[in-house]
Formats: C-alpha cells, sequence, structure tokens
C-alpha cells in the first residue's frame, strides 16, 4: 500500500502499557548508491544515531540534552526535527497535551557527512516514540513521519535515507504523494567501504549545484543503469551490480565539492571496488565492494592518500544492515 493511505484516526493508545524510558539506535545510510539519485538507499552497521527517551509527567515534547553535534543542532521541540517528528506523530494520535516526553540525542556521527545524519536521528526518534507507546505503529506508518523530518531537515522531503533507515536493507523510493518504498534483496557479499573526508558539504549546498535539465541521452544512460543495479541486486550479479552503479548526471556537478574526489576513484577502481562514488550528497565517499576485504583495502588506501594530501578523514567498512533501527535498553 502506498506510504501516505495509512491513517491513524483508529489506534487506541493504552496509557497504562507506555514505558519509562527506552534507548534506540538507528543507522547510517549511503543514498543514491550511486547511480539512483532521490530514490536507492541502503542502511549501514555503523555509524549511526542514539535517542534516549523518557516519560515524565509534565505534558508536552522536550530536548535534555544532544551530544555529539558540536553545538550545532537547535534544541527547541519545534525546530529540532527529532522532536518536532515525535510531536507530529503524538498530535496525530490525539495524544500531545495528555503525555509528557524528554530526549536525549547522542550523535555518533558528523553533521552534512552525506551518511543520512538527520535521518538516522528522526527514525531513531520516531522509532523510540512507538517503542515507548508500546509499538502502536508498523514501520510503514512511521515512514510518513520520517520523511518530514527529512523535509524540515534539508527543505526537501526525498526518502532515501530515511526508508533505509527505519526499513533496513536496501530500499527503492517510487512516487510522491502515492509513495512508494519497496525493498530489494540485499546480496551476502556487499559490502560499503565509506570514508568521510573532514570537510563540511550540507544538503541543501549540494542539491543546489545540480542541474535542473539533463540531456535525454543521459537520462537513458542513468535509468538503463538504475534498472541494471536492481535486476543486478536481485540476480547477485555483482558483475552487473558493478557496470550498473555509474552516474551520468549528479556526480559532474557535486564532485567538486569533495577534495581528491577523482584520484580517490582511480584508488578504488584500482584496488577491486565494484564501484565508487559520492555517498548521498557527500563529501563522504562510497566503495562498494564485494566481500570485507576489498572494502578494507579500498578505505585504507584512500585514507593513505587523504592524510599524504593533509585531509583528514574517517572510515567505516559494513555490509548492508538488514535490521535498521532497533531497542538497545529499557533500563537506561
Ligand atoms: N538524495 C539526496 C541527495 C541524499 O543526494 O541530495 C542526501 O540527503
Amino acid at each position: 500500500m502506498p506510504v501516505y493511505q495509512h491513517n491513524l484516526k483508529d489506534k487506541k493508545i493504552d496509557f497504562n502499557t507506555i514505558l519509562d524510558k527506552v534507548r534506540v539506535f538507528a543507522p547510517a545510510t549511503v543514498a543514491n548508491m550511486i547511480c539512483g539519485f532521490d530514490i536507492l538507499g541502503f542502511a549501514v552497521d555503523e555509524p549511526g544515531d542514539e535517542v534516549k527517551m523518557y516519560r515524565v509527567a509534565e505534558p508536552g515534547v522536550r530536548i535534555r540534552s544532544i551530544v555529539g553535534d558540536g553545538g550545532r543542532l537547535p534544541l527547541g521541540a519545534d525546530r529540532n526535527t527529532v522532536s518536532a517528528c515525535v510531536k507530529m506523530l503524538l498530535n496525530d494520535l490525539g495524544i500531545l497535551q495528555d503525555i509528557g516526553v524528554e530526549i536525549e540525542l547522542i550523535k555518533h556521527m558528523p553533521i552534512g557527512s552525506g551518511l543520512g545524519s538527520s535521518s538516522a536521528s528522526t527514525v531513531a526518534g520516531l522509532f523510540a516514540i512507538n517503542a515507548l507507546l508500546n509499538n502502536p505503529l508498523t514501520k510503514d506508518e512511521l515512514m510518513p513521519y520520517c520523511v518530514e523530518g527529512e523535509r524540515l531537515a534539508c527543505g526537501h522531503g526525498h526518502a532515501d535515507n530515511v526508508a533505509p533507515a527505519l526499513m533496513g536493507g536496501i530500499t527503492l523510493v517510487r512516487g510522491g504523494a502515492d509513495l512508494d518504498i519497496v525493498k530489494i534483496p540485499v546480496p551476502k557479499e556487499l559490502y560499503a567501504g565509506i570514508v568521510f573526508p573532514q570537510v563540511d558539504v550540507p544538503t541543501r549546498d549540494a542539491r543546489q549545484l545540480i542541474k535542473e535539465k539533463v540531456l535525454l541521452k543521459d537520462a537513458v544512460t542513468q535509468w538503463g543503469n538504475i534498472a541494471g543495479l536492481v535486476a543486478g541486486l536481485f540476480q547477485e550479479d555483482y558483475d552487473l551490480i558493478s557496470r550498473s552503479m555509474q552516474d551520468v548526471i549528479i556526480e559532474p556537478s557535486r564532485a567538486i565539492l569533495i577534495p581528491e574526489f577523482y584520484a580517490m576513484k582511480e584508488i578504488a577502481l584500482a584496488h577491486g571496488a565494484l564501484s565508487f562514488g559520492i555517498s548521498g550528497s557527500g563529501p563522504s565517499v562510497v566503495a562498494v565492494s564485494k566481500g570485507p576485504e576489498v572494502a578494507e583495502l579500498v578505505t585504507t588506501k584512500i585514507q593513505d592518500h587523504l592524510s599524504a594530501n593533509g585531509i583528514e578523514s574517517f572510515k567505516y567498512v559494513s555490509a548492508v544492515n538488514v535490521e535498521g533501527p532497533k531497542v538497545l535498553s529499557f533500563n537506561d
């Protein structure tokens, strides 16, 4: 069923079963999967964000603290995307005036990294409130609130980060008002080698660089690649995945924001990556690889190259995270 056809009118919340506290993790994501701008994405095991949520006596939703954001995120309940989305959900359930909730957000990844930082926080917050309320909503029902969080965070409601962050695995986004989120099978040996060069690229800015018009020949190449990638994922055909994960539309505009992009690409492909490109809107880059060894080698070589050029970086090597968000604890 399209995501927006769910409605919460018939949900009954049993106040006797609401929990006192919950601690939740939601994963980072690699949006676009190189060729599928705004429609494809996958979740990774690390990094990710945590939300601790507490039920309190005083009604309303408040942010208690944010750790790991360097003071950049707003604490006001209507401006912070986590609390704003939780408020929206409680309002639609008709219980915003009746329940008190306080939130601690613990960020384990930088803002503006291209790893779906805001999405991980939003998804963690919505997964946490659902857990606190004793899971009255399905993930499909939570999805529209996650998309709203993305709209608040960067001015555009693309779902290619929030969808895999919430659903886990690899997801395909189709439609707008009739949004479908489709899960795609995950080939067992598909690994991501991610390198985050220490520069800040806000998604808003990275989106402004993209040309509004594309040539038909480029569009044909790109939609062939998207279809080839989806087929390759279904068939576990790593060669087809490799040939298909190429971006002739967005990467040429955005690569200039990322230091050493084309040198990193050469290193990745020379050391066996299936494909290399920008993770989300950058500056993180991703070497999609068959097996962890290649991902490990490629990311090490890329980091060596960046260090030699005076650029600090973080790296993460991960299989595709098929679980999505999870409860870490009900006690702290
Ligand atoms: N699809 C988005 C973009 C992901 O590339 O701008 C970043 O949020």
